[in-house]
């Protein structure tokens, strides 16, 4: 493995449908699984062709209930392509003695390419060369080729090129009992000699998608003239090319594809635009030389580089990691609208749907691709109606964001989901996660932050800031006998909890992590108002519906809202949670070896996590993730309660630490973050752990379903900002690096209002360098003290040690 590429040296039938996710291509628009073109779907292989945002719904009787799902849908492969020797059978892997095998991904080009040498059962050997790419420089392009040599035969080699029509979603086994055909063929036809086309449609949400491929077979460069046989057959538009070919006279096939959707800006239909353009697209080389040169001035951009001490393939991974989140959501994104899949669009686990993953992922795009970033926050706006009315279904005023969002922003978590432990379908409480509202406002004040892109705010975020903010003050109840105000019915982001054990209703009180975030939220919304003038704040105010009594709910909410406490300065997760009994890691470690998700044991042996104080991920250590030790200290001083940052938050980390089983891959991202500064080498351990959760599979199963893309740009996080404490404040990005000893220097690009400058990182030096810019000159703080830097500065700071905790 270099820094760049992810290879394997040998074909391993039980690891492929982890390598499919991680060996996806994508460009932001479309997404194609890593899986051989020879294949289709079986116990092995399972080719996924996605696109962003294409979503379709479908009823399945469950249990005499009618349960409506929104899927991501698995659209049409264009992958498949094959030959036969002679009368031979058609080349699959799992038929073949191999001899030589590599699989590689370069993450520098975005090129997947696999080296095979083969013999069939004739004895004929074959050497083959396939190499795919989806275009990052034309979204609409796929391209592969496959360079042949015949090692010791020659005779007639019988290409077969496709579009499989024939799909059905089938990636997640606990979704196998519901409803999974998703597609309407409309048409396979043949354009010609070398073209065939596809479309097909979503059955109910009626998206269009239409694929034509372009196969050639060329002989040292020259293109041949093969005999051609078009046919359609099950769903396919199948082409058949026949060449005589001799024994070491390499040949190679070119299947380039194009593909459009009923969705896509500036086409006429989506048919007619696969044609028209594919017959002018020049061939594989010269459109891979384009896709490679989109990926380097991406990497000019994104690349985080560490140092390390050691041999480790940490840089690697990163790199994957930073890769997966740029073929999920791109520039090429800013055109569709969609939001950012918890589960990148890189198999069927969640449904392509969005989450607060998000709020892990947009630290990246703010601070390196802000229009991307907006994109997504857009998004949301064009939700806002839907989350208005989902406020008022539930009797609340303001914006209530779904837990689970799709394709119209109505709430799309399951209702009843399978555990595969027992075989039960059980209720999904999860939509009481009202803690999402909180992750919309946090992403678009920390995107205005870093941009002061005050067009957007004042026409669509502060909007949805005021509109949350409304929710929330209208959610929390004031409560006589404490004096404060207290949120009722909801629960935390850890999802083993989801009400009190004794209780037959839903939810919790007084989440912790809800509350103080809740304050946080309101104090933004007071900031935005106070940046719009009379007129403008009348007219924000009316659009919102917010009233002065709303704003001075929110002014006395700042100072009264409720947060639980136990034991000495233990935050209790939820008010009550110290009630509930301490749980036997040992024995059911011991029993069960991995307990990750305890949920599901427990439920499998009659029992309940909502009985103990077992955690699933993250809760209340999530406030010490997000704040900044300014706002904690701040929030709490405001609130009235003696906590004291030095202490406290150690204190709370090493309780929740010992109660936390990591169920969530996103729970040792904010584990490692929240160590930075207290214990360096444990949130090493931590770091490396979640970033390895999917390169290793390390939840067992849950990659083949799709990367945990939340993990993977947390990773990233932690080096962009967590290791080099970079913060917006005060319009200030500050800096306060504190590497970890195993990496010894960090360099990446920042994009901060407007400019792009460089920054090198080590144990004891800071390096400024700004580009050529035509922004007005900002503020950098290094620990405590504030430069100016404009276009073209260039400054060097030696690091005070002792200024490195904070
Ligand atoms: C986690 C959530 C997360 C979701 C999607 C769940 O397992 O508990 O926090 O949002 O997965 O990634």
């Amino acid at each position: 493995m270099d820094n760049w590429k992810i290879t394997y040296h040998s074909y391993d039938a039980e690891e492929q449908a982890k390598r499919e996710a991680l060996l996806t291509l994508g460009n932001g628009y479309i997404a194609l699984r890593g899986a051989f073109e020879e294949t289709s779907d079986n116990a092995t292989h399972y080719p996924g062709t996605y696109l962003a945002g294409g979503f379709n719904r479908l009823t399945t009787n469950i249990a005499g209930k009618d349960i409506e799902n929104e899927d991501l849908v698995n659209w049409p492969n264009p992958l498949p392509l094959t030959f036969r020797i002679n009368q031979g059978k058609p080349f699959h892997i799992d038929q073949v003695t191999i001899h030589e095998f590599q699989h590689e991904l370069d993450l520098k080009s975005g090129l997947l390419i696999r080296k095979v040498k083969f013999s069939d059962e004739q004895g004929n050997e074959t050497s083959l060369i396939a190499k795919r790419f989806v275009s990052m420089n034309n979204c609409h392009v796929i391209g592969i080729s496959w360079d042949i040599v015949p090692e010791n035969w020659s005779g007639t080699l019988h290409v077969v090129s496709a579009l499989d029509g024939d799909i059905k979603n089938n990636n997640v086994a606990r979704y196998s009992d519901l409803n999974n055909e998703h597609l309407n063929l409309i048409s396979t036809n043949c354009l010609g000699e070398h073209i065939i086309s596809l479309a097909a449609e979503s059955n109910q949400s009626h998206i269009k998608m239409a694929l034509a491929a372009r196969t050639e077979l060329f002989i040292d460069d020259k293109k041949q003239k093969p005999r051609a046989n078009f046919k359609s057959e099950k769903g396919k538009a199948i082409h058949e090319l026949e060449l005589e070919v001799q024994k070491l006279q390499p040949v190679r096939i070119e299947k380039i594809m194009t593909l459009y959707t009923s969705k896509d800006v500036a086409i006429s239909e989506p048919l007619y635009q696969a044609k028209t353009s594919i017959e002018k697209l020049p061939g594989f080389n010269r459109l891979l030389q384009k896709h490679e040169s989109s990926w380097e001035n991406l990497w000019n951009r994104i690349d985080t580089k560490i140092r390390l001490n050691d041999q480790s393939e940490d840089q690697t991974i990163l790199r994957l990691h930073t890769f997966h989140i740029l073929q999920t959501v791109s520039s090429h994104t800013v055109n569709i609208d969609i939001g950012v899949p918890s589960r990148g669009w890189h198999g069927e686990a969640y449904r392509g749907h969005i989450f607060w993953d998000e709020m892990y992922i947009m630290p990246f795009l703010i601070l390196h691709l802000p229009h991307v970033a907006r994109s997504l926050l857009m998004y949301r706006f064009r939700r806002l109606g839907e989350a208005r009315q989902a406020a008022r279904d539930e009797g609340f005023e303001g914006a209530m964001f779904p837990w689970q969002s799709g394709s119209d922003g109505r709430e799309e978590s399951q209702k009843i989901h399978l555990n595969p432990e027992s075989g039960n379908w059980i209720p999904d409480n999860s939509h009481q996660q009202r803690h999402i509202n909180h992750t919309i406002v946090y992403n678009v004040w920390h995107y205005y932050q870093a941009t002061k892109d005050m067009e957007f705010l004042s026409y669509y975020g502060a909007e949805l800031i005021l509109s949350v903010a409304l929710f929330w003050s209208s959610i929390a109840q004031f409560d006589r006998k404490k004096s404060r105000f207290v949120i009722n019915g909801v629960m935390g982001p850890d999802e083993y909890h989801t009400k009190y054990p004794d209780s037959d209703e839903l939810g919790l009180n007084n989440n912790a992590y809800t509350n103080f975030m809740t304050v946080w939220v309101i104090q933004r919304a007071l900031d935005v108002l106070a940046l719009f003038d009379g007129n403008q704040q009348k007219q924000i105010m009316q659009a919102v519906g917010l009233k002065d009594e709303h704003v001075k709910k929110w002014e006395e909410m700042t100072h009264k809202m409720y947060i639980p406490f136990h034991d000495d300065n233990i935050i209790s997760q939820f008010e009550g949670y110290e009630k509930l009994k301490e749980f036997d890691w040992e024995r059911y470690k011991r029993e069960h070896g991995e307990v990750m998700r305890l949920d599901r044991i427990l439920e499998s042996e009659g029992d309940t996590p909502n009985r103990y104080k077992a955690s699933k991920q993250a809760d209340v250590l999530m406030i010490f993730f997000l704040l900044t030790s300014h706002e904690i200290k701040e929030i709490f001083g405001q609130l009235g309660y003696s906590f004291n940052i030095q202490t406290d938050i150690a204190k709370n980390i090493r309780y929740y630490q010992q109660r936390t089983s990591h169920g969530s891959t996103l729970s040792k991202v904010v584990h490692s973050w929240i160590y930075a500064r207290l214990n360096r080498s444990n949130s090493w351990k931590n770091f490396k752990q979640a970033l390895m959760s999917d390169f290793k599979d390390v939840q067992g199963g849950t990659t083949p379903e799709g990367i945990h893309l939340g993990a993977m740009a947390g990773t990233v996080d932690l080096i962009q900002r967590c290791y080099t404490g970079l913060q917006i404040r005060d319009d200030v990005l500050w800096l306060n690096p504190r590497l970890p000893e195993n990496i010894e220097n960090i360099v990446l690009s920042i994009r901060f209002r407007s400019h792009w400058f460089r920054l090198y990182i080590n144990h004891k030096k800071v390096k400024i360098e700004f580009e050529k810019g035509w922004a007005p000159p900002v503020e950098i703080g290094i620990q405590g003290k504030t430069y100016k830097f404009e276009e073209r500065s260039c400054k060097e700071f030696e690091l005070d040690q002792s200024k490195k905790s904070n």
